[in-house]
């Protein structure tokens, strides 16, 4: 069944929500950006602040917004209006929506380029053109494959197709199908590499890698990027979370289903991490390789290994799937948006938005040929799509939503939706009021050099205390009381 007609249709199965959810959460960024930019960013630092930040901020974030889509039942925009109507507050909030909505838009529109790598390291693994390479021939065969606009453009704009086909038909059944054997079959393909590199001589160097805590090989960008990739890797702030929230029957527990995403998507990204830099390690190469790191690596392992085309096609068949059921997920605000307001069609909400979205992925895609040389301060036009969504946005729309729940609307409309116990309720409260937004801002003046979050230096430590001096305060106060009891 399509939800055509009906644009508020509810998951079908008990698991729906959690599966699309995880779907939408493990995808490229797991598998492909997290080990690329933990490369590029020294290691172990770099993978407990994006632990901490999960924690602190991904987790908390992901609750409040399923609560705004399954309050406000409706594309981000209209949630958030209505949510914040229902408490008397500006609807000026919904920019919020739009912010999200576009920053899905805009994260899909470089997506599709990698999620295309996929698909054409899929062909290539079948039509055997990896057989045999050494490690400089993987790199140049990566170099080869963005070198042709033809070549690139048209693994791209299967993805597009792709996408938009399947979300013109209604995401449901599709998703809740492909999910459920998915994502095991992605954990049984990883737990083999990993089995592989636990033989292949780089493994003790790659546990070392990525999770000895050196805190002087993180930078401010460093810490910029872990809190990004934390909301990335979540699917938060991009429409995608809070519209299928929007589909969460009443019933559904919103904390439960939370950690589950949460945890599914962290146990696969370090997977993937264990996966791939024993690979690199083994064969000498360059953590910090950039985002080729996966398609030159990994198809190095698969070709020492018994069977491995076929594992080979096999995993680029699962990652394949994981980009799809993530990349459906960013169009969904859009065209839930379009269906709900603008009287048309899903389908033609679908193809209208697929249109402008390979217009604006093509320019991204030609970064990597024709526009080499179109830059704009050292950044071509899909380096920046990524910049700007991920280091900027989605913290700052993340932010917008925390301080919305937290002090501006009613807090009996949250206690309805979460439907925590008095203490649980506490904690999430406390959270959205001042961990997840002093955690935000703490990144945000690190990065924007006003001052430098230094492990070494005071100023975080000034920070800490006179947010614990705050919160007990206000814990005393009768205010929070009142609050905790609305
Ligand atoms: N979470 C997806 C991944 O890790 O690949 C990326 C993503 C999906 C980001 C949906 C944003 C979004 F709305």
């Amino acid at each position: 069944m399509t939800n055509d007609a009906q644009p508020r249709t509810q998951w079908l199965g008990r698991w729906g929500f959690v599966l699309a959810a995880t779907g939408s959460a493990v995808g490229l960024g797991n598998i492909w950006k997290f080990p690329y930019i933990t490369g590029e960013y020294g290691g172990g630092a770099f993978v407990l602040v994006y632990l901490a930040c999960i924690l602190a901020v991904g987790v908390p974030v992901m609750m409040t917004e399923i609560a705004f889509g399954r309050r406000g039942r409706g594309s981000p925009i209209d949630a958030i209006r209505r949510v914040a109507g229902e408490a008397g507050a500006s609807p000026v909030w919904s920019l919020l929506g739009w912010m999200a909505m576009l920053c899905g838009f805009m994260i899909l529109s470089f997506y599709v380029v990698v999620a295309g790598w996929s698909f054409a390291y899929l062909w290539k693994m079948l039509s055997g053109g990896l057989a045999g390479s050494s490690v400089d021939e993987m790199a140049a065969i990566f170099g080869a494959n963005n070198e042709s606009p033809l070549n690139l453009g048209f693994w791209s704009t299967l993805v597009t197709v792709a996408t938009m086909a399947i979300v013109g038909k209604g995401v449901q059944a599709g998703i809740e199908k492909s999910v459920s054997w998915m994502m095991p079959g992605m954990v049984v393909m990883l737990a083999i590499l990993i089995g592989y590199g636990a033989f292949s001589g780089g493994f003790g160097e790659a546990l070392r890698f990525l999770f000895t805590f050196d805190a002087g090989s993180l930078s401010s960008e460093g810490m910029l990027a872990a809190l990004g990739h934390a909301f990335f890797t979540l699917s938060l702030a991009s429409g995608a979370i809070l519209t299928y929230g929007s589909y969460l029957p009443g019933r559904a527990s919103i904390a439960r289903t939370t950690l589950s995403v949460a945890v599914a998507d962290t146990v696969v990204a370090l997977m993937a991490g264990l996966a791939i830099f024993p690979v690199i390690f083994a064969n000498g190469m360059e953590p910090a390789s950039g985002p080729g790191l996966i398609f030159m690596s990994l198809p190095l392992a698969f070709q020492a290994m018994p069977l491995g085309t076929l594992f080979g096609i096999l995993f680029f068949v699962m990652l394949s799937m994981a980009a799809l059921t993530s990349s459906i997920s960013m169009v969904e605000a859009t065209v839930s948006w379009l269906t709900d307001n603008k009287g048309i069609s899903r389908r033609t909400a679908s193809w209208g938005t697929g249109i402008v979205l390979w217009l604006i992925s093509t320019l991204a895609m030609l970064s990597f040929n024709l526009g080499a040389e179109w830059t704009l301060a050292g950044k071509h036009f899909f380096d920046w799509l990524d910049y700007l969504t991920s280091r900027w946005m989605m913290p700052l729309g993340g932010l917008g939503m925390v301080l919305l729940a937290g002090f501006v609307l009613k807090n009996q409309a949250f206690r309805e939706e979460l439907g925590l116990s008095p203490a649980w309720h506490a904690l999430w409260l406390f959270m959205v009021r001042y961990v997840s937004p002093l955690g935000i801002l703490m990144i945000f003046v690190d990065a924007l050099g006003i001052a430098k979050l230094q492990f070494g230096s005071h100023w975080p430590w000034l920070l800490l205390v006179l947010g614990v001096i705050t919160v007990v305060g206000e814990l005393a106060s009768p205010r929070l009381k009142r609050a905790f009891d609305a």
